[in-house]
């Protein structure tokens, strides 16, 4: 098992490793005082884990109850918000009780944002079922919900206590979606870490996943530490997410979010003409990861207008100049059409 610790407004640990989820008791044990725990799960994840999750605390002595809603982004809303905040009120949970986030980034940001708003915020564990929210979502305290207008347009950050990732759980995940965390995990190589992205240029898919995990992890605490209300260097973390974005919300979410990470990773690289455009498109390759999109500049730049992370007239692209190293290039909206015609 490797342990990563976060010190930011919060100080907590991310553990990665094999066969933890049968410890998540005795783990949440070591937070101190509480009596009740809710779990938060999904209809795909809740059959799998949910009892060995519930067994744990129970032998730990919780008391455990459970809010399980529908599989699927479009449950992310502030419906099931709302019901989940109204199910933990009827069940009297307290501010000393705890939620743990059983599944991955639809779960993680759901659960992280009731427990930041329920009785003015009580703690939740975050315990990741997929890569993707293993290597992100889970870790460095962004909770959300959709509404009509816009992915993760309502929210707050609020850290974890604790993330406990069993890297046993991605062994249900179907290679689709493992795929989908994949882009993310490469998105850290291009980032920050050449050697990264040559373990991953060598091993493709069978990269070696406890130390893979723990390194992103470790990447991403350090940036957590740094900005961790996302005004500076967090936002490099948006690489291909802009454009993916676009991509993401033109598809009507039909296309998933690794996939449209990727395909807005290949954009700006090819658009910023980085001389590493040829390994940055490999690799996504050799994933069996989308490059290209039959979207055109004009529908993925009325899609991008509408990001979240748009400041005023400008938009915060992040450039690749090199593997490990990119930059935030702000970016008025007038030029972002062109520059996404010449990555296409
Ligand atoms: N997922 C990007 C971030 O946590 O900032």
């Amino acid at each position: 098992m490797n342990t990563v610790t976060v010190n930011a407004s919060k100080k907590y640990d991310i553990l990665i490793g094999s066969g933890l989820l049968s410890t998540l008791g005795a783990e949440a044990k070591k937070l101190g005082k509480a009596q009740k725990v809710c779990i938060v799960s999904e209809s795909t994840v809740f059959p799998l884990y949910g009892n060995v999750a519930a067994e744990s605390l129970k032998t730990a002595g919780f008391d455990v109850i459970s809010y399980v809603f529908p599989a699927g982004e479009e449950s992310k809303n502030g419906n099931t918000f709302l019901s989940l905040l109204n199910f933990l009120a009827e069940n009297k949970l307290t501010r000393s009780d705890m939620l743990v986030a059983l599944g991955g980034g639809v779960v993680g940001d759901l659960a992280g944002f009731a427990a930041a708003s329920y009785l003015r915020g009580i703690r939740f564990i975050q315990v990741p079922t997929t890569l993707l929210a293993a290597v992100d979502s889970s870790v460095g305290g962004k909770t959300a919900i959709d509404l009509p207008a816009g992915k993760n347009l309502a929210g707050a950050f609020c850290q974890p206590s604790l993330v406990l990732c069993d890297t046993d759980t991605l062994n249900s995940l179907s290679e689709d979606i493992f795929r989908d965390g994949c882009a993310e995990v490469i998105k850290y190589g291009t980032l920050y870490d050449p050697a990264l992205f040559a373990h991953l240029e060598e091993k493709g898919l069978n990269f070696d996943r406890e130390a893979v995990i723990t390194r992103c992890v470790e990447l991403k605490r350090d940036v957590v530490m740094e900005d961790e209300f996302d005004t500076g260097a967090r936002m490099k973390l948006n690489l291909g997410h802009t454009i993916g974005h676009g991509v993401e919300a033109k598809s009507h979410f039909g296309i998933s979010h690794g996939k449209a990470v990727a395909i807005g990773m290949a954009i700006v690289s090819r658009a910023s003409g980085c001389g590493d455009t040829g390994k940055i498109i490999g690799i996504l390759e050799k994933f069996g990861l989308p490059t290209n999109t039959e979207y055109s500049a004009d529908d993925l730049y009325s899609y991008t207008l509408s990001d979240k992370k748009r400041s005023g007239g400008t938009v915060n692209l992040i450039i690749p100049k090199a593997i490990g190293h990119c930059e935030i290039v702000p970016t008025p909206v007038e030029n972002l059409r062109s520059f996404i015609e010449a990555g296409l």
